[in-house]
Order: C-alpha cells, then sequence, then structure tokens
C-alpha cells in the first residue's frame, strides 16, 4: 500500500486539459518541479556529490555545468518537456532541511490507447538505504495516477540493478518479464526486466480521457 500523501493546492495545466499538482508533499519528502529559486540548492547538492557508487548513481557533474546559465537551460528544457506531455521531471527535497537528495521521473508519456509512462528514479548516494527511493516514487505513482490519470507505469530496470529491483518489490510493482534489447544505454542495446502497476493496484479509478480517431 502506499504511503498516505497530501496535495499542496497549486496546479497548471496541460494544453489537453489535464491538471498536474505541481507538488505532493509525503512524511518526510516533497516531490516537485525543480524551480529557478532553487539554483543554490540545486549548485550544493551537485558540488557535495560524492563519487559514483555504480553505473546508475547520478555523476558529478563539471563546475561549469553547475552555472546559472546551465541551471536555467535546465529548467527550460523540462518545462517544454512537461508542457508537451511527454516527460515530467521533479525533483526531491527533505521537509526538513530543504535539501535536494534526487530526481524522479515520469518519462514516456503516452496518452493514445495506452495511458501509460516510464518511472524513473535517482536518490543520491549519500541518502540511499533510508526508504527515501520508496517515499519518492510513490508520490511519483500518485502523481502519475491522481492528477494526470494515467492508467499503467512500468519501470524499465537492468537485472543487475539488485537496489532497483528491491525498491520496485517494496512498491508492490508486479515482475512482468524480461524487455530484450530495449534501450539504448552506454553504447549498446540492454535488456530491462519490466516492473509495473496500473491505477487499479493502487486502488484509484481510471479517470483519464479517451480520443476517438478519425478514419
Ligand atoms: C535505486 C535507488 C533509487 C534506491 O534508493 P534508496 O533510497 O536507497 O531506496 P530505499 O531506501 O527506499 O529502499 C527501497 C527498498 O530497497 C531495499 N533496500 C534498501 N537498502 C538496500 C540495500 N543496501 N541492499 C539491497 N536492498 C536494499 C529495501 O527492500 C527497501 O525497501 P524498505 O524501505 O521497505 O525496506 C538508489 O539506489 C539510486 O538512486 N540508484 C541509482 C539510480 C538508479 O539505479 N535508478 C533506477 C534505474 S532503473
Amino acid at each position: 500500500m502506499a504511503p498516505k500523501t497530501w496535495a499542496v493546492e497549486s496546479r497548471f495545466w496541460f494544453s489537453d486539459g489535464y491538471s498536474l499538482m505541481k507538488q505532493r508533499r509525503g512524511k518526510r519528502l516533497t516531490v516537485r518541479p525543480l524551480a529557478a529559486r532553487d539554483y543554490l540548492v540545486w549548485k550544493q547538492a551537485h558540488t557535495e556529490l560524492p563519487p559514483q557508487k555504480n553505473i546508475w548513481d547520478q555523476k558529478i557533474k563539471p563546475i561549469q555545468d553547475l552555472s546559472k546559465i546551465k541551471f536555467r537551460e535546465i529548467l527550460k528544457s523540462q518545462k517544454a518537456l512537461a508542457d508537451s506531455d511527454k516527460y515530467l521531471d521533479f525533483s526531491v527535497f527533505l521537509n526538513a532541511t530543504g535539501e535536494l537528495i534526487g530526481h524522479v521521473a515520469l518519462m514516456d508519456i503516452v496518452r493514445g490507447i495506452s495511458h501509460s509512462a516510464f518511472l524513473g528514479y535517482r536518490i543520491f548516494n549519500p541518502h540511499w538505504g533510508k526508504s527515501y527511493g520508496k517515499e519518492a516514487v510513490a508520490l511519483a505513482i500518485q502523481i502519475a495516477f491522481k492528477d494526470i490519470k494515467l492508467h499503467r507505469i512500468e519501470a524499465g530496470i537492468e537485472p543487475s540493478n539488485r537496489r532497483s529491483i528491491m525498491l520496485a518489490r517494496a512498491l508492490g510493482l508486479r515482475k512482468e518479464g524480461l524487455k530484450k534489447r530495449a534501450i539504448f544505454l552506454r553504447n549498446q542495446w540492454v535488456d530491462l526486466t519490466i516492473y509495473s502497476a496500473t491505477c487499479e493496484d493502487f486502488g484509484i479509478k481510471w479517470q483519464g480521457k479517451t480520443k476517438d480517431r478519425l478514419r
């Protein structure tokens, strides 16, 4: 069962009428789009990152990529993708300190006949093993099913990514099988184990819109 969350009353709207809560606040974390006011917090989080602990971990950014100009480019790109209803990036903040500790995303959003998206998630390694990944992804799932009315979310996980598989299992996602040569990563096609859920699995009735196609 997903942790209880509550939503802050501010929304923006996609062109097709779906509303998106700007943020979801959980017990210890808030998940929301990065905003201009976050520059210093973002820079500090990336400046203090320890070396990568595995190939999926956040890479240290070179100092020139931490400028205000680069940050604005990131905001602009995230906003453009959100406005096109294709990809939603969220940053994960600690409620107690306001510290930025990772990211979650709803990627490759498809309305069409599947109303689905891929889940992306990353917690910065000093914060691993404290159930933050679990809380952050649970909040992203609430946004996916309640706010933007998706029906299905899928996590595509490389079979050797044990921590991510443990996280998917801890959230109650269902193992669906191995998708062969699913995505192009690190200069090669890699297999992904798919873990998924539909809104019904979280006790949420699907309330999206269907569109009739002209023939
Ligand atoms: C995968 C990742 C997000 C997990 O974040 P996290 O905050 O450490 O995860 P959590 O602490 O919420 O742990 C989730 C579950 O994993 C398991 N787990 C926690 N620590 C673990 C460890 N050291 N070893 C194995 N399993 C562990 C537990 O079952 C836990 O569930 P619980 O909290 O109910 O006990 C994080 O390791 C990460 O960012 N990795 C790099 C990016 C990445 O791999 N992204 C996913 C790509 S598909």
